[in-house]
């Protein structure tokens, strides 16, 4: 199998798919890797490195696409991007395939098998190659540094000579994988760390770390079978609003994290907690991209709001390019071994993982969720089984977990 690694297409990303320390582990599995020039500059990462670790880098993306078979990707393909990739070739990215329903039609027009990365179930075998929790990490940690060095105050408490400075106190909203990293991240910088999440199951992860759990007097718990969180009840919105307030009030620093799959971001801090806030009060919301977690956020844009500091953060990872693109190139490792044996893809659809990420396959939209969510009927179609990487049908067991 021939492994390429593009240019990422937009040009605020600084992350590579494939940082060179992949390119010998991969080479071990008789997966050879084909760079385009400059690929992992932003990641710090020269042709020179590449091609010391035995990748062989090619001049211009139109040499990737021609010769590799497996094409990798950080962001979210564009349109564009999906036509220059020729029929049979292999796709691995994140696709957010629920949402992108154009995207889905193009790859499947054009004939490639498309693996979203962002579908892989969130499960024990698949944490190795779950991009999202080890991306959703260096957010967390990120969101917190931004935090500290947008905020007119010291996180830690400090007794000096000059006198005694008390903690920052830093709010944690939502406590999944970016959440918990975000709260680990305030402690080790000395704040007083308190946090909130709809799961119950939550308040034990988030004391585990030293934080405070925000409780909300009411028995719901809007936890899914997959793990994720569900839209919460009026009434419940009520009571956590209620809670809330105290607490963002006296909060230095908010940190936003709190995401629905496939709904646009709860709105939990409205303008009126805003303006309750200490002047040079910062707030960082991760779910800027989503519609954001603040009624205040800009996406993309720091604005001051009552004078708090609101930071509409996006694509966080990106800032942390080195180690953000090491685990995203370690996940895809694991991602790679496990669907390829001796260099040869092998997607079987009695892989759960498999069928939690593979969307496109021989012109059809294979994904039973995808298909549903386009109105498609569940797919019937027999396999050709001498067909490499050909699974037997679409899968039929929607799995456990998978944001998509
Ligand atoms: P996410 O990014 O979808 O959401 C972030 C957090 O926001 C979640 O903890 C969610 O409960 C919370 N949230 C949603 N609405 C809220 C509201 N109104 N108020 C406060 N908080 C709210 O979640 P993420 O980080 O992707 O993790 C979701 C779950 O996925 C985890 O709890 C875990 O069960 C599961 N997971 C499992 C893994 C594994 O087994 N390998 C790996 C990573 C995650």
């Amino acid at each position: 199998m021939r492994l390429g690694v593009l240019k990422e297409g937009r040009t605020a990303e600084r992350r590579v798919a494939v940082v060179p320390d992949s390119v010998k582990r991969l080479a071990a599995k008789k997966i050879e890797i084909v760079v385009e020039a400059g690929a992992g500059i932003k990641a710090f990462a020269s042709d020179a490195d590449y091609e010391k670790e035995g990748a062989k880098v090619v001049s211009s993306s139109g040499e990737v696409l021609a010769s590799a078979d497996v094409i990798m990707r950080v962001q979210v393909p564009s349109l564009d991007e999906v036509c220059q990739l020729g029929e049979g070739k292999v796709l691995v990215a994140p696709l957010v395939p629920l949402v992108n329903h154009d995207l889905v039609k193009a790859l499947a027009s054009r004939r490639v098998t498309a693996l979203a990365v962002d579908a892989i179930p969130r499960t024990t075998l698949a944490q190795m190659m779950d991009v999202l929790s080890s991306q959703a990490t260096v957010a967390g940690y990120y969101a917190v540094v931004l935090a500290a060095s947008s905020l007119p105050r010291l996180f830690p408490m400090l007794i000096t000579a000059a006198g005694t400075l008390a903690p920052a106190t830093l709010l944690v909203l939502g406590a999944g994988v970016a959440g918990l990293s975000a709260i680990g991240t305030g402690r080790r910088l000395g704040a007083r760390v308190e946090a909130f999440d709809v799961r119950k199951v939550a308040k034990e992860q988030v004391e585990s770390l030293g934080a405070k759990f925000v409780e909300v007097d009411a028995s719901e718990d809007a936890e899914t079978a997959g793990g994720y969180a569900k839209e919460v009840s009026e009434a419940y919105k009520q009571k956590q609003s209620e809670a809330l307030a105290r607490h963002v009030a006296r909060a230095d620093a908010v940190v936003c994290t709190a995401l629905i799959p496939g709904k646009r971001a709860p709105v939990l801090v409205t303008e009126d907690m805003v303006a309750s806030m200490k002047p040079g009060s910062v707030i960082v919301d991760l779910a800027a991209e989503q519609g954001g977690n603040c009624a205040l956020t800009e996406a993309g844009k720091t604005v001051v709001k009552h004078g708090v500091t609101i930071v509409g953060a996006e694509n966080l990872p990106s800032q942390v390019t080195v180690h953000a693109s090491q685990m995203w190139s370690r996940n895809m490792e694991k991602f790679l071994f496990h669907v390829s044996k001796g260099g040869e893809l092998q997607l079987h659809d009695t892989d759960e993982i498999v069928r939690g990420c593979l969307i496109t396959q021989g012109g059809e939209i294979v994904s039973d969720r995808v298909r549903e969510v386009l109105g498609l009927a569940k797919l019937e179609k027999p396999a050709k089984k001498d067909e490499p990487g050909e699974p037997a049908k679409a899968a039929a067991t929607a799995t456990k977990g998978g944001a998509a």
